[in-house]
């Protein structure tokens, strides 16, 4: 029977000899001519994964979302929908221009953004939806454009936790007027902190990467009109999301693997839930989680106590936004139930079955006693 020598974490990456390569090449030629080498096939490579025009590479998906947001002309007086159960990032991203992040409900089932809901929070000064694909599992993007076609909205997907996630037939990012990921440590493919802005729209990307890159004048050098941002990825950082990037597919894989695993020992547990993949969907589960719907004599913070206790890692739930004291008079229902009830399971791609299932006793014997 297998038991942890150490803590079973909730993430971790898998770093080959292949990404060893590039990053020693990166740091012994990648300066001077080469100077952003890696930049580039970096990001050729990663526009052709998603399927779009053009991605910029970025120093962390949150200078992702705000270049897009800059790219987009979001300012000051307008508003932005945004479901509450996500990343603070999301939201602060809002302010950072100036605008107000409006929250709505997520779906119960899924954790993502409630198009019914959307509609209802639309008033004149919205200019734009941001549905985030939480945790790996994809939002409900037809309704979503719908909208935003009838009302004249922008789209930017929060998509910095779902790279290579797909919504019929396309991926995520390739679903929106602009899109943000993330390669911060824990995310499926890592460069420690880093992100990347995708887009198909000439114009948005050229503004993002003018923003984004301290707003530096096209021609005249060290000149200046506007107050950018330094959101810009490093070479070095370009040459391991490279090899990350060639290899996310086997990540894939790995995630789905993990949550099948979860699945197969969990699933028949009443009263709690599990990720969603809706039909057309295909979610990479970057986080294999449950939701606690019932009550089980315990609350889901004493739940993670005792897991830890065995050895088991987990994570809380991003929590419902409106709890902040920033936004605290806007409170959606299912976000309340999921954020405070939600727990991210250990999802690294190094997860071997024998550890899912010693995971997956501990848990039984908990919820079952
Ligand atoms: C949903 C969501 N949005 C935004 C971010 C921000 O990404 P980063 O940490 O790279 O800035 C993250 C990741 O941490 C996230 O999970």
């Amino acid at each position: 029977m297998y038991k942890p020598s150490k803590t079973i974490l909730t993430a971790g990456p898998s770093i080959s000899s292949l990404e060893l390569k590039y990053v020693m090449d990166a740091a012994k030629n990648g300066w001077n001519e080469e100077y952003d080498k890696y930049l580039q096939k970096f990001s050729e490579a990663f526009a052709k994964y998603i399927g779009v025009k053009y991605a910029w590479p970025t120093s962390s998906g949150t200078g992702a979302l705000h270049s897009g947001l800059m790219a987009m002309g979001i300012g000051k007086g307008d508003e932005v929908i945004v479901p509450e159960i996500t990343f603070v990032a999301s939201a602060n991203v809002v302010e950072y221009v100036g605008a107000k992040p409006v929250f709505v409900d997520v779906e119960k089932d899924v954790w993502t953004i409630d198009p019914k809901d959307v509609e209802k929070k639309i008033t004149k000064r919205t200019k734009a939806i941001m549905p985030v694909h939480i945790y790996g599992n994809v939002s409900d993007m037809d309704p979503i454009n719908k909208l935003a076609k009838k009302f004249g909205l922008k789209v930017i997907e929060d998509a910095c936790p779902s790279i290579g996630a797909e919504y019929k037939g396309k991926r995520t990012g390739n679903l929106s007027d602009v899109a943000a990921f993330s390669f911060q440590g824990a995310k499926i493919m890592v460069t420690g902190e880093g992100g990347m802005l995708v887009t198909n729209n000439a114009d948005i990307y050229e503004k993002a990467k003018y923003w984004g890159n301290n707003a530096k004048h096209k021609t005249k050098a060290f000149w200046n009109d506007d107050i950018g941002y330094m959101y810009r990825m490093s070479n070095l950082l370009a040459a391991l999301g490279l090899g990350q990037l060639e290899r996310n597919d086997t990540f894939v894989t790995k995630k789905r693997k993990i949550f099948s695993w979860y699945k197969k020992r969990l699933g028949d547990i009443e009263g709690i839930s599990m990720n969603v993949e809706k039909e057309g969907t295909k979610s990479i589960y970057w986080m294999s989680s449950i939701v606690l719907d019932k009550n089980f004599g315990f609350s889901r913070d004493e739940l993670m106590m005792k897991l830890k206790e065995k050895k088991i890692d987990t994570r809380p739930f991003f929590y419902p936004l409106s709890m902040f004291t920033m936004w605290k008079e806007q409170k959606t229902p299912n976000a309340h139930h999921v954020g405070l009830n939600g727990i991210n399971l250990p999802s690294g791609v190094n997860l071997k079955e024998e550890q899912i299932d010693y995971i997956c006793n501990i848990l039984r014997s908990i919820l079952l006693s």
